[in-house]
């Protein structure tokens, strides 16, 4: 297991547009695992490269059905709308209140550069929402209606 350092609120590489990747690489592997240790151990549903300091397209999720890792993903459909609470491991602590759509449907490669479909709704569209933000260097505060606040709770997106 090999833990990674989170990139925080005011990192410029949290504000970088990503690179699309080309190949999967045994160090692309790593940075995937990696990323996948990072986000259990922080109690994070989700975590985008660029959090780890890396500028790829690559984010990995889990709301608790297991991993999902998504390479150069990309929203397809999108639909409805929820209102809710999010934070962020690069904001450790914090949460606002964001609007997403409450249906998103993508498509990314999965570690084996194998392309896939994902749908998803309430938090799994929250979270395919919020990382591939990530990507394009938005954070969640960006899009929140209004400044984070301190909050204490256990799981952190
Ligand atoms: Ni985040």
């Amino acid at each position: 297991m090999a833990l990674r350092n989170i990139r925080i609120f005011g990192d410029d590489v949290l504000r970088k547009k990503c690179k699309e990747v080309t190949e999967v690489t045994p160090r692309t592997k790593q940075l995937i695992e990696d990323m996948l240790d990072t986000m259990y151990e922080s109690e994070g549903v989700g975590l985008a490269a660029p959090q780890v300091g890396i500028v790829k397209r690559i984010v990995v999720i889990d709301i608790g059905d297991g991993p999902v890792i998504m390479i150069n993903p990309v929203i397809l459909e999108q639909s409805g709308e929820q209102t809710g609470d999010e934070g962020c491991l690069s904001l450790p602590g914090k949460a606002a209140i964001v609007k997403r759509p409450n249906y998103v449907k993508a498509k990314a490669y999965d570690e084996n550069m194998k392309p896939y479909e994902i749908e998803g709704t309430e938090l799994l569209a929250r979270a395919i929402c919020h990382e591939l933000d990530h990507l394009d260097g938005i954070l969640y505060s960006d899009r929140a209606e209004s400044e984070p606040v301190d909050v204490q709770y256990d799981d952190e997106e």
